[in-house]
């Protein structure tokens, strides 16, 4: 009968069957899905597997160098980590527009994981952190389904591969038991949704490094103080956003013109539909002192009090 572990034991021997003594390459994107799919193809075919992991510069503070740590140095895969942060920076130089912003995130990514992927000799399978919810949404049409996740991966237009999906049977929640009976962490297993584009369509307007680093510091805040006070698997995505506006402001006796970050913490099943969080207002206040006080270029913190709809839980 269905059990975790019997679960484990097939996918291991299906695997090693499949691949036989070829190499297999996999988009890491430090998530729940891919990181569950690196840790079981490692105990499968450990070295066989190589995994990519492309830094676009969008990523929270700290992750990258915790799935560094978590998946190279604890469990042992063999991934690439590929430092792109200028080459996004640079492309988007000079757009404000959301969706040319997501377009052309999108298109560098899939351009920097084949700059990659063509560097290695052998790959003849493409392994995805696919769901049955992905299998149903995109039907049985394989391409559709990698289309659906470039963000997760990418997979080169001029190669092919086949695939593997070792999880294109389970829902989330089994993927979460999956990862947790593979000995793997909680910040892994239970990381809160995370967009493709990172923080990226977190800065509204145009980019730049100034306020990128508004959003990665006053997120790391909120999640820190989302975590002290015990709310993490309460709240289901919470983060914050550079709105792009300037205001007025008083520092001692200083007048500031600085940013205003809005903090956006929401309840929510599935995305779909959203309810914002009905937070304590000593955890708000306790968020807000600490962001006006540790993060530069801000003096004003706003509470995103919007269901979706009329919203969505991004601001773009
Ligand atoms: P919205 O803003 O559409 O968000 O209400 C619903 C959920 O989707 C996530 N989201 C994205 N995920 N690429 C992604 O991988 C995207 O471009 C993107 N935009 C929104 C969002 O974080 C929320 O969980």
């Amino acid at each position: 009968d269905w059990s975790m572990e019997n679960f484990i034991e097939m996918q291991i021997s299906t695997i090693r069957k499949k691949v036989g003594n070829k190499r297999v390459l996999l988009g890491l994107s430090g998530g729940v899905d891919s990181s569950v799919v690196g840790v079981l193809l490692n105990h499968a075919i450990g070295d066989q597997l190589t995994s990519i992991f492309v830094d676009h510069g969008f990523l929270r503070k700290g992750e990258a160098d915790q799935v560094m740590e978590t998946l190279s140095g604890k469990f042992g895969l063999n991934i690439i980590k590929v430092d792109a942060q200028k080459r996004f920076m640079n492309k988007l130089n000079g757009l404000s527009d959301p969706e040319q912003k997501r377009k052309i995130i999108g298109a560098e990514f899939i351009a920097v994981f084949d700059d990659e992927a063509t560097k290695l000799d052998g790959i003849e399978f493409l392994a995805q952190g696919t769901l049955y919810t992905d299998v149903i949404e995109s039907g049985t049409d394989t391409a559709a389904v990698i289309k659906s996740h470039h963000n997760v991966g990418g997979l080169p237009e001029d190669m092919q591969f086949s695939l593997i999906e070792p999880l294109n049977t389970l829902f989330k929640d089994e993927v979460r038991a999956l990862g947790t009976q593979l000995g793997m962490p909680d910040e892994i297993v239970w990381r809160q949704p995370f967009p493709g584009p990172g923080l990226a369509i977190r800065v509204l307007g145009d980019m730049t490094n100034e306020k990128l680093e508004t959003v990665r510091e006053s997120d790391a805040i909120l999640r820190e103080e989302i975590t002290a006070a015990g709310l993490e698997r309460d709240v289901w995505q919470y983060f914050t956003v550079n709105t792009d506006v300037k205001s007025v402001g008083v520092m001692g006796d200083q007048r500031t013109y600085d940013y205003t970050i809005a903090v956006r913490a929401i309840t929510s099943i599935d995305g779909m539909t959203a309810d914002f969080a009905k937070l304590p207002w000593e955890v708000l206040s306790k968020i807000s002192n600490r962001i006006v006080n540790e993060v530069s270029h801000v003096n004003r913190i706003v509470y995103d009090v919007t269901p979706k709809p009329p919203a969505t839980v991004e601001w773009q």
